[in-house]
């Protein structure tokens, strides 16, 4: 563990100030569910080079590296994680530049800041993002949607870093992107996406923000990361889990939300262990009694043990 702990040191000194690193830094800080254990390293790079080096002095020494957006879409377990976990929401990953018809936007942008920004520059075709918790990276990633639109029916292009440090750009009709999911991103960092939009009358722009926005009076407020389940196919988990009689069901603080059943909300206190729980229970209820495997939409990350420190 000194060796290790040593090794964190060395890549902490390597970056500029304008990077943030912590050692043992609390993930629940960073996911809105609120649980998570303690990241051996976590490092907000202040420049594209900085995060190279992170990815480079992980990958010499076999250590672990995450990206993570937002932390809307994650159970981070009680353990944490063992590596280095990377969150790009530095001013410098997060500008949003509008053109005539086009928006380029950093990976550590949220979805919300586009809205706004497309709002004011009188671009349309971005409304449907408005309420969707999450960057640009996670929604890349998880080919974030609502109301059957997703992201890459608006993405055109992506520059991104791969592992071994190069940069590139890729047209989204190269990416196969799948219902919430975008298997390119596990082994490729986002940096920058350009969307497509077009000029639309300000006061269309805001009656379609405010239809979007509408639909978040069906789900619930509160600490949770959004939709839990992929919907299997046609059927909505939600409906699913409600027909049940889950809505309300509970482990300790984590609840099925009395609102939208998909929803797991955490109503003060609780553990990965509890949502974890909560969700095996969801799992085998929908699988034993309508014979439909449940997938989960949170990506779970984490649970290894700290090591013993040395003797
Ligand atoms: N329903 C119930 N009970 C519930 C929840 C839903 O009966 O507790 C019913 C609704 O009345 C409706 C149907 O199920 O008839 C579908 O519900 P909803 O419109 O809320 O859509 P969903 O399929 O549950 C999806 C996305 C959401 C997105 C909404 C709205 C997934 C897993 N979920 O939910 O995305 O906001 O559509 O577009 O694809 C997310 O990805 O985190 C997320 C919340």
């Amino acid at each position: 563990m000194a060796a290790r702990a040593d090794l964190y040191r060395q890549l902490a000194s390597l970056l500029s100030p304008g990077s943030t690193a912590r050692f043992d830094e609390p993930l629940s800080r960073h996911t809105t569910w609120g649980v998570g254990g303690p990241a051996d390293l976590y490092v907000e790079p202040g420049s594209e080079s900085d995060l190279l080096a992170a990815l480079r002095f992980a990958r010499l020494h076999q250590i672990r590296l995450r990206v993570i957006g937002s932390g809307s879409n994650l159970l981070v377990l009680d353990h944490g994680f063992r590596g280095i976990i990377v969150c790009l929401r530095h001013p410098c990953f997060r500008s949003i530049e509008p053109a005539r018809d086009q928006l380029r936007c950093g990976a550590g942008a949220p979805l919300a800041a586009i809205v706004r920004e497309a709002a004011r520059a009188r671009l349309g075709g971005l409304e449907f993002l408005e309420g969707i918790p999450g960057t640009v990276g996670g929604a890349l990633r998880m080919n974030a949607g609502a109301m059957n639109r997703s992201f890459f029916d608006v993405l055109l292009r992506v520059r991104f870093m791969s592992l071994d440090g190069a940069v590139s750009e890729i047209a989204a009709a190269e990416l196969q992107a799948g219902y919430r999911s975008c298997p390119f991103f596990e082994t490729h960092i986002a940096l920058s996406a350009t969307l497509q939009a077009a000029p639309s009358p300000p006061e269309t722009i805001r009656r379609l923000i405010a239809l979007y926005r509408r639909r978040r009076q069906a789900q619930p407020a509160g600490r949770s990361a959004g939709c839990t389940f992929k919907n299997p196919g046609a059927i909505s988990a939600g409906q699913l889990i409600d027909e049940l009689g889950l809505k309300g069901a509970r482990v300790g603080h984590a609840v099925v939300s009395t609102v939208h059943a998909n929803f797991i909300l955490n109503d003060g206190g609780a553990t990965a262990r509890d949502i974890l729980a909560l969700l095996d229970r969801i799992r085998s209820e929908v699988r034993s009694r309508r014979g439909i495997q449940l997938e989960p939409e949170v990506q779970i990350i984490g649970g290894e043990p700290a090591p013993a420190p040395m003797p």
